[in-house]
């Protein structure tokens, strides 16, 4: 069943594919980890989620991404659903332990192999792949040698790119250096709740400090390769705002913003760490070597945004370094996704006003958007998803605003293409347009990827 040329035909959707200009990149994201399963297949070396995940009580009711969506198997299968519905551009992510088994050395030629069959065939299926770098699943050898705390990670980190490059470049324009790294350093570093699981300042600072080099570094190298590619990185950012117009709540909204927003693009723009608004930071500088100003900063030709939602943070003592809390969006009691976060459109827009005003930032994506329910295929085959196609839809609306504002935002990619292993939290947030039955390993196209689909093709059948 179409529901969405229903949807359409009522008028319901104002959203015109035209509208966002004939210029605008759309497409859908994975990441290798998150989908591709065969993790000790071919050759591929373990990596710190294969460890991470078979630790107990790590992930939520203990799975890991061994299987997955066994993407690695089924890609051909899954490019070919892209291309049904349509879908111009395609963003995944290679895995370092899958091309360098020991992170460093030995080149894996199976694994070579893999990811330029898949860019082939997403170009013979005319889909355009975009390539991710990192996307957080570091070789565990190298995290024996202290991962991301240590300095060395910027060559070995350079040698893997290099070869990716090499390998890929005279077929793969698009290239993003790393996904998130506040989330992967923050998370995985500091909070410990994601691979390595490792605590506290004296491990995240140097990994945010080596993730700022790597990032720049990565990109100098694509740019050496291969000249005329696009290049950029990905950040996550939520729009912020205080709890109350008490002052002590709007500074710690602030040291929120500059440890969520600004921590890792400021740098790369030549404007260092934002230390002033978030002094407990200050101890960042003791990673910082002669000429690390220069080496931090890369002219990039894009930025990826990743926007899900907005935090309202309030003061709050007991929190060491941030002396600020964020007020869960489930105790605001308004409209949360199963990932407990809030649905709020306008974050999306807020987020592209604030990266827009950076001087230097030429082109932004947003390059993830998306949202996790509770799905369900029904025996008809379909999947009714309407409020994540509401979500879209609405996140789009507050996306054109800020273009027809100015803004420089040139693509959108919906995160995600299918259900996959959602990281801690294990299978059960569904993120995807495609619905899987991770017993069967079946793909059902959800009510959202129906609508995607018409939107992308509205342009044509309106000309
Ligand atoms: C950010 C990450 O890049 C991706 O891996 C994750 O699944 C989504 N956001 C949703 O949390």
């Amino acid at each position: 069943m179409n529901i969405s040329s229903e949807f359409i035909k009522d008028g319901i959707s104002p959203l015109q594919r035209k509208k966002f200009g004939n210029e605008f990149q759309w497409g859908v994201s994975v990441s290798a980890y998150q989908i591709e399963g065969a993790h000790d297949k071919d050759g591929k070396g373990l990596s710190i989620w294969d460890v991470f995940t078979n630790k107990k009580g790590k992930v939520f009711n203990n799975q890991n991404g061994n299987i997955a969506c066994d993407f690695y198997h089924r890609s051909s299968d899954d490019l070919q659903l892209i291309q049904q519905l349509s879908i111009p551009n395609f963003r995944f992510s290679i895995s370092w332990p899958r091309i360098l088994p020991q992170g460093t050395g030995q080149v894996n030629a199976m694994g070579i192999a893999y990811y330029d069959r898949l860019i082939d065939e997403c170009l013979s299926l005319g889909i355009e792949p975009w390539v991710t770098l990192y996307h957080w699943d570091l070789p565990h050898a190298l995290e024996l040698k202290g991962g991301w705390t240590n300095r060395d990670i910027v060559s070995w980190f350079v040698d893997f790119v290099a070869i990716c490059v090499q390998q890929y470049g005279d077929k793969v324009k698009n290239w993003m250096v790393l996904n998130e790294p506040m989330v992967f350093t923050g998370a995985g570093y500091f909070l410990g709740v994601h691979a390595p699981g490792r605590r506290g300042m004296s491990n995240f600072l140097p990994a945010a400090h080596h993730a700022v080099l790597a990032m720049a570094e990565g990109a100098r190298t694509i740019r050496a390769i291969c000249p005329q590619a696009n290049i950029g990185t990905t950040f996550s950012c939520s729009h912020i705002e205080p709890y109350s117009n008490k002052e002590k709540d709007i500074l710690a909204a602030k040291r929120v913003d500059a440890l969520l927003n600004r921590l890792f693009i400021e740098p790369t723009l030549g404007l260092g760490y934002p230390t002033q608004d978030l002094p407990a930071l200050r101890k960042i500088e003791k990673y910082i070597l002669a000429n690390d100003d220069k080496l931090m900063k890369f002219d990039f030709d894009f930025i990826g945004i990743q926007n899900y939602t907005r935090e309202i943070v309030k003061h709050s003592y007991f929190t060491p370094y941030l002396r600020a809390s964020i007020v869960k969006a489930t105790k605001r009691k308004v409209p949360t996704t199963l990932m407990n976060w809030e649905v709020y459109p306008s974050s999306i827009y807020h987020i592209l006003k604030k990266y827009d005003a950076y001087e230097g930032i030429k082109k932004i994506y947003i390059t993830e958007n998306g949202a996790a329910f509770t799905d369900y295929a029904n025996d008809d085959g379909s999947v009714e998803d309407h409020h994540r196609k509401e979500f879209l839809q609405n996140y789009l609306k507050e996306l054109l605003k800020a273009k027809e504002e100015g803004v420089k935002v040139e693509g959108y990619f919906i995160w995600t293409l299918k259900d996959n292993f959602e990281w801690a939290e294990g299978f059960h947030p569904r993120f995807g347009i495609i619905y899987v039955d991770f017993k069967t390993q079946q793909r059902t196209i959800k009510a959202s990827g129906w609508w995607y689909k018409e939107f992308l093709e509205e342009t044509n059948r309106m000309e």
